[in-house]
């Protein structure tokens, strides 16, 4: 595991934009796994400002999205189908028809329907970078504590502490999901690289436990510790947890020198 830490919010984002804009660069069929949250908008944000300035293309690009509310419908302001339209597609090239995010309206058999989303995400060659935000309480997707971390994409209730964390997007007299389709950690560790990202003081001791704690289903993120090429990429808040920062810091200065593709 990686672990880059940048000085706040605004560098993390560009540095998460560059790792992906070189990635797609690479490869401009680039198969994409995306977030929800708040963390991840600056990031959007970034990658759309190449697109503006640079003519970074997205025209070829395969985009899977983590999860999404269960009763939500496409069109719901606060589905993350919304989110991603308003945060990321209306600003980039992506094809409508490259772009998929589990379906909140699904009724009965949702076995079917999340062996069909694994199946999608296969048929396009798996997912060659994935991207990450972290709960406060270590989650992935919305792959609460006790997940398998060997789950694939299935309904998962949401906790009390992930409700009230998301609590302030909803209005007060609007009904909460109280559920989600998540692509399962599993799912989440066969994507070839993935990027973690976590801003600000709240999500430090989530990010602590993910990179130095155990390996457990009590801390999904502590699943990335299996993943071959996974990057924790922090700003210095969300890194004030971590016990070997400046070793951290040496390994980055270090791999910037001799094996600078793994940072792409
Ligand atoms: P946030 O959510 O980016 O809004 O903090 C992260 C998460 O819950 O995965």
């Amino acid at each position: 595991m990686l672990v880059v830490i940048e000085q706040d919010y605004g560098a993390l984002s560009r540095e998460a934009a560059r790792i992906a804009a070189n990635a797609l660069r690479q490869k401009p069929d680039l198969v994409l796994g995306l977030a929800t949250g708040s963390t991840p908008v600056g990031f959007y944000r970034e990658l759309a400002k190449l697109h503006r300035e640079q003519g970074l293309d997205f025209s070829r690009v395969v985009t899977f999205n983590l999860d999404e509310y269960i009763g939500l419908d496409s069109s719901h302001p606060h589905s993350f189908h919304v989110f991603m339209q308003e945060n990321f597609f209306r600003h980039v090239n992506v094809k409508p028809e490259n772009i998929h995010i589990p379906d909140g309206t699904i009724r009965g058999d949702f076995d079917e329907y999340c062996e069909g989303y694994e199946r999608s995400i296969r048929d396009a060659g798996g997912i060659d970078l994935q991207i990450l935000g972290i709960g406060k309480d270590g989650h992935i997707g919305f792959n609460e504590p006790t997940s398998s971390l060997a789950s694939r994409t299935r309904p998962k209730t949401l906790t009390r502490e992930t409700l009230e964390a998301n609590r302030s997007h909803f209005g007060k007299e609007e009904r909460q999901p109280r559920a989600a389709i998540t692509m399962g950690i599993g799912t989440i560790l066969d994507a070839k690289k993935i990027l973690l990202l976590g801003s600000g003081a709240e999500k430090a001791r989530a990010v602590a436990l993910a990179v130095e704690g155990p390996i457990t289903a009590s801390v999904s993120a502590s699943a990335l510790q299996l993943h071959r090429d996974a990057t924790v990429l922090v700003d210095r808040e969300a890194a004030v947890g971590l016990k070997h920062r400046e070793y951290y810091e040496t390994v980055v200065a270090m791999t910037r020198e001799l094996t600078p593709e793994r940072l792409w």
